[in-house]
């Protein structure tokens, strides 16, 4: 019946109603936007209603307030031509009003579970304001921390990407696209915008395709086996061909490989962009490029809207290619009810009496305090007790405005709970002092926050970040503390006292000079509304943390781009002394100070060495590999168990490692756990210069490990 419908009202459309479908726009989050409007602010908004009556648009764009885009949408389907309902997307990236971890701070806690749990939370918010569709997840492996995106993904990681993805995608859609609380996820951005060159945003990506088909596309594909029906295109060019230009990319690859059965929507103006890209000459040129290449919706640059008609009229462009964009877009309206159930999700009611869960908060603090990874804690300072007399020094202290990180700009700013807010709650005794601003000095706030330390017990330092300092167009050459926080950060360290360094921070950081000797250090990230509660939970050890590092913290800044998956190189230096001639900086190792993965707690494990049930595998077996983990400490702890291969000899050099798959574990004290991987063909196949995923018959390291670089590894054979 839904197809009968969409070729009936293709037949009807004129070419003006299908350019307007494909458009989403305007970009109501600007100046005059319909935010949180109601009914009578939005007559006020006449070209907003005008442009719905007319069929110019099919989408619009951070739009919320169920009220307001209820009378939308009554518009679109009582005073449109064609009645077409409009679909609503934002930006709900993690969280709507509660918000939650930065994307890159909740994979740490290497729990997909959790992700699942915070989109679905995120999606139930954020759909009662009237929204459908969420730009998110961005699924873009990041492997160069001067990119302000990595804040928004799973890190450096191509099998961690993979789950996280798929754990994203089906939270926010839920169990029923039809659901008034199910919002339709736009996994981004397709492709390889992770791999902009130095890191710097909207960057070449120069990568051969062997890379962009082994670590940029397989999130997408999860994304899509999970359930995802739309994607956004990238604004990157790859190898100079301008991603949401790409035939290749968008309709050979997407549709034709990857078997893609959704609409993509561009990145915002991404097809404008092509002109400054040098790709298309002119505005009529990049339309119909970009269409052309299957970028089926265009988002806020009003292109389609504005040259598909006079395109096609003049025969430069086939209307088939219209129709079947417009097919796209409307079975996916189809799919989410939008036909017969227009008004679902916009339920003013449901907005006013509060959509939210009624323990959405506690699953914000949870989040929280599972994406902490803590990265020193020498003599055991921590946890620690609450009659010590503590300090809060740093810019983050009392702060509130650096909780919630890029991409929360709907957040709820009361309640939030800053560091300080978090210690108090929890009982703690304690003095805050700034001493810093987070890019300039305090007068005299260096001296006040010394005098602070030596009067205290334990120093809490609370340096990094603020939440504009990553997200899009935030890309940094230095990734280290700004000057005037590690000025700070050394004399307090200086003064003997026992200092906890607590990080906020939308990347890995380079930690220099005393920080890195300070005596213990928790990688905090942005954790949202309930920062201070869940940073307070894991201080005074009512929970221990759990968390392992998505990205590797380098040693220096000038390492970038470092990941832990790197290919060996001719010459790898494999021992401290052996530096001559090796692949390394003068000045560093070619290592990472904190490795991927890497994260400690309130007690040791002990892994035994690893057995694999056979030492060899045919080409269409599998084997099992176990090893035994023991609580060795006095504490229950959670431990996350690393499947690492390496091929050591293929036709093409492989990685030192890649991880395969883990298992996070929780263990008493003294107890064991043996913990059990099956290894198949697919965990020991790459994409060969021929561009075909297959294992290469040889030998394979095998590491069940807690880090990137822990471990010994044992010997498989593919035969
Ligand atoms: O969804 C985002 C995208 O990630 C970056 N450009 C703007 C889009 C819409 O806000």
């Amino acid at each position: 019946a839904d197809e009968a419908r969409i070729e009936d009202l293709i037949r009807r459309m004129t070419l003006e109603e299908k350019a307007g479908q494909l458009t989403i726009m305007p970009d109501l989050s600007r100046a005059g936007a319909f935010a949180n409007a109601n009914p009578t602010q939005l007559a006020e908004r006449a070209e907003i209603l005008d442009q719905v009556r007319d069929g110019e648009v099919g989408g619009l764009f951070n739009g919320v307030g169920a009220a307001g885009a209820r009378e939308l949408q009554r518009i679109a389907v009582e005073e449109s031509r064609l009645k077409i309902p409009l679909i609503f997307g934002a930006d709900i990236i993690h969280g709507y009003k509660t918000v939650f971890p930065i994307p890159l701070g909740e994979s740490a806690s290497f729990e997909p579970e959790l992700a699942e749990r915070t989109a679905r939370y995120a999606a139930i918010e954020a759909s009662a304001a009237g929204l459908h569709w969420t730009f998110a997840p961005m699924v873009d492996v990041a492997r160069d921390q001067r990119w302000g995106r990595v804040a928004e993904g799973a890190g450096e990681d191509v099998h961690l990407g993979c789950v996280f993805a798929a754990a994203r995608v089906k939270g926010f859609q839920g169990p029923d696209l039809l659901a008034d609380d199910s919002m339709l996820a736009c996994p981004k951005h397709f492709a390889a915008y992770g791999a902009v060159t130095g890191g710097m945003d909207y960057a070449s990506a120069d990568i051969p395709e062997t890379t962009l088909r082994e670590v940029h596309l397989p999130p997408f594909v999860a994304a899509f086996e999970a359930g995802a029906l739309t994607v956004m295109s990238a604004f990157n060019d790859i190898a100079g061909v301008p991603a949401s230009g790409s035939r290749k990319l968008m309709t050979d690859m997407l549709r034709g490989e990857m078997g893609f059965d959704g609409f993509v929507v561009s990145d915002y103006t991404a097809d404008m962009e092509l002109i400054a890209h040098g790709y298309a000459a002119d505005a009529p040129d990049a339309t119909l490029k970009a269409l052309y290449a299957g970028v089926d919706m265009s988002m806020a640059s009003g292109f389609y809207r504005d040259h598909v008609p006079d395109l096609v009229r003049s025969g430069r462009l086939s209307e088939a290619v219209v129709d079947e964009a417009v097919r796209r877009l409307l079975r996916i309206k189809a799919v989410i009810g939008l036909f017969d159930n227009p008004y679902r999700s916009l339920d003013p009611a449901r907005e006013e009496a509060g959509a939210a869960p009624a323990d959405i908060r506690a699953l914000g603090r949870e989040a929280g305090r599972k994406s902490i990874v803590m990265l020193r804690n020498e003599g055991d300072l921590l946890p620690l007790s609450k009659d010590r007399r503590l300090a809060l020094i740093g810019p983050f202290g009392a702060d509130e405005d650096n909780l919630f990180g890029p991409w929360a700009w709907l957040g709820g700013k009361e309640n939030v709970v800053s560091l300080e807010a978090g210690l108090r709650a929890a009982g703690a005794t304690f003095t805050t002092v700034k001493g810093s601003d987070v890019e300039a000095p305090i007068d005299g706030g260096i001296e006040a926050a010394v005098r602070a330390a030596q009067a205290a017990d334990v120093v809490l330092l609370a340096v990094g970040e603020t939440q504009n300092m990553s997200g899009e167009a935030q890309s940094r050459i230095d990734i280290g503390l700004p000057a005037p926080q590690q000025a700070l950060a050394e004399a307090v360290i200086a003064t003997g006292k026992p200092v906890v360094v607590l990080l906020r921070h939308g990347r890995a950081l380079a930690i220099e000079g005393a920080v890195r000797e300070a005596q213990a250090i928790l990688a905090t990230w942005f954790l949202g509304s309930e920062t201070g509660h869940s940073i307070a939970d894991i201080l005074f050890g009512e929970h221990a943390p759990s968390g392992r590092l998505p990205v590797s913290f380098p040693q220096a800044s000038g390492q970038q781009p470092y990941f832990y998956n790197h290919r060996r190189t001719g010459r790898p230096q494999l021992t401290p002394e052996g530096a001559e001639y090796k692949a390394r900086y003068r000045e560093v190792t070619h290592e990472a100070l904190y490795p991927f993965g890497f994260g400690l707690t309130y007690t040791r494990f002990e892994y035994g060495p690893v057995e694999l049930s056979a030492a060899r595998m045919n080409a269409d077996g599998s084997v099992t590999a176990r090893c035994r983990i023991t609580n060795v400490g006095g504490r229950e702890g959670e431990e996350v168990a690393q499947l690492y291969v390496h091929d050591r000899v293929a036709s093409l050099a492989r990685p030192v490692r890649e991880l395969k798959d883990f298992r996070k574990v929780r263990l008493a004290p003294g107890q064991s756990i043996t913990v059990e991987f099956t290894i198949g063909r697919d965990h020991l196949a790459f994409v060969n210069p021929d561009l075909r995923r297959v294992a290469e018959p040889g030998e394979f390291d095998v590491w069940i490990a807690p880090s990137a670089v822990a471990g010994e590894p044992v010997t498989l054979t593919l035969a």
